[in-house]
């Protein structure tokens, strides 16, 4: 079996960390139990461009057991975590190729070394997979049924590239199940990217002046999280509705060119490019903070900043790069401007990746099953799925819900009935 991974003596630890994310994923368990009887992906390749974590182990096992045969390289050079990468090669057999830190043509490589499976569904975190298939290696494209994305940017990716025509399979769009976005992307993205940033820093928040630049769910679950920190939350935005939104949840929207000056810690998570750019650089205070939390390293300016900067910058700490302004001031970069709860922390904790990753599974089957009515395009999860992801996560919390009984039932499907 090929593979690329960085040591794969590290497997016995990535193995126990995989069990211990697994206890936290009842639904993608209770999957794997149906998908041993079922096998409803026997006999397809799939080939997935996700974050190499203990939870997507965890996916690409329960695709095995399904009957696919899985392949997996990373979705961004610095997010994976090479035991995991060491143990599906070695205790799951499953080929992976992602070496935490590798470099850009090596990230390409690896993208191509997934797609040489000749695979039948993708699996993509981002769109890059997608992206290289239909521009580098189009003669693969005849055996794809079709593609599964897991995040807000490669959907904006992909709904460009069906505007255009250029999308030739169908793809489920994951991160629109409510079951994703509203929990993955709200408190999995809040909780992890704060968890980055004191990893990286050993920072006390509490006090502190946090500017999170966006208010869409992920930016949400920042802001959220950072002010349940004793963080002084401070949001821009470009949209009214969500900047309103903002307000109206208490936090104070302005300007970058106005928050530049006055933030201790700035968090990107806008899908954007250069949304922390030259000029809020040369306004930031001394010791200022900037992270990323958005899927591309393009939110922060960092050719930018690398060039006002005093030569070349100096690494405090793992994950924090101290750039020196012609005046003394300091500006660190956390994690490379990658997504910070990836590069310095492990990403969404399991429970909510449970969710995320039962979308997954269950949308590949879905593909499978319903490709040759698909047309090339963008779909939603289907609504019956996400409420059943749900149903099934309330169960395995132990919490019960209302049933509507038949005369309410009966009330909001009348027109008659007023005051
Ligand atoms: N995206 C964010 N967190 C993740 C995780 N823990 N695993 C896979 N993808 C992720």
């Amino acid at each position: 079996m090929e593979f690329h991974v960085k040591n794969i003596d590290l497997a016995t630890g990535g193995r126990h960390r995989i069990e211990w994310a697994e206890q936290e994923m009842p639904v993608l368990r209770g999957i794997r139990e149906q998908f041993k009887k079922d096998r409803p992906l026997a006999g397809m390749r799939v080939s997935a461009c996700l974050h190499v974590t203990t939870e997507t182990a965890n996916l690409m096992h329960t695709l095995q057991i399904g009957g696919a045969d899985v392949v997996l390289c990373a979705s961004n050079p610095l997010s994976t975590q090479d035991d995991v990468a060491a143990s599906l090669v070695s205790h799951y057999e499953i080929p992976v190729y992602a070496v935490k830190g590798e470099d850009n043509s090596t990230y390409y490589a690896h993208l191509k070394a997934a797609l040489d499976h000749h695979p039948h569904i993708t699996m993509d975190d981002g769109a890059d997979l997608v992206s290289v298939l239909h521009k580098e290696r189009s003669e693969l494209l005849e055996n794809v049924v079709g593609g599964t994305e897991e995040t807000t940017t490669g959907v904006i990716r992909l709904r460009a590239m069906s505007k255009d025509g250029a999308l030739k399979f169908p793809v489920i769009a994951v991160n629109d199940a409510m079951t994703k976005h509203m929990f993955d992307n709200r408190y999995g993205t809040g909780q992890s990217t704060l968890d980055g940033v004191i990893r990286a820093t050993n920072y006390l928040i509490a006090g502190k002046t946090v500017v999170v630049a966006g208010y869409g769910w992920c930016s949400k679950g920042i802001a959220m999280r950072a002010s349940g920190l004793g963080g002084n939350v401070i949001v821009t935005e470009i949209d009214p509705l969500k900047a309103l939104e903002a307000v109206m949840d208490g936090f104070r929207v302005m300007p970058m060119r106005d928050a530049a000056a006055i933030g201790d810690i700035f968090i990107t998570a806008t899908g954007d490019i250069n949304v922390l750019d030259k000029h809020h650089f040369e306004v930031m205070k001394d010791g200022a903070l900037v992270a990323n939390s958005g899927h591309f390293n393009v939110e922060i300016n960092i050719p930018g900043l690398a060039g006002m900067a005093k030569g070349a910058p100096a690494r405090v700490r793992e994950f924090v790069e101290q750039y020196v302004m012609p005046d003394g001031r300091k500006i660190n970069l956390l994690g490379d401007g990658r997504l910070i709860n990836l590069a310095a922390a492990e990403g969404h904790p399991a429970s909510v990746m449970d969710m995320s990753f039962a979308n997954q599974a269950l949308s590949a089957v879905y593909m499978v099953q319903n490709a040759s009515t698909l047309a090339n395009t963008v779909y939603s999860v289907p609504d019956d799925v996400d409420r059943e992801i749900a149903r099934i996560k309330l169960a395995s919390m132990g919490i019960h819900i209302d049933k509507l009984t038949p005369e309410q039932e009966k009330y909001l499907n009348s027109w008659e009935e007023g005051t």
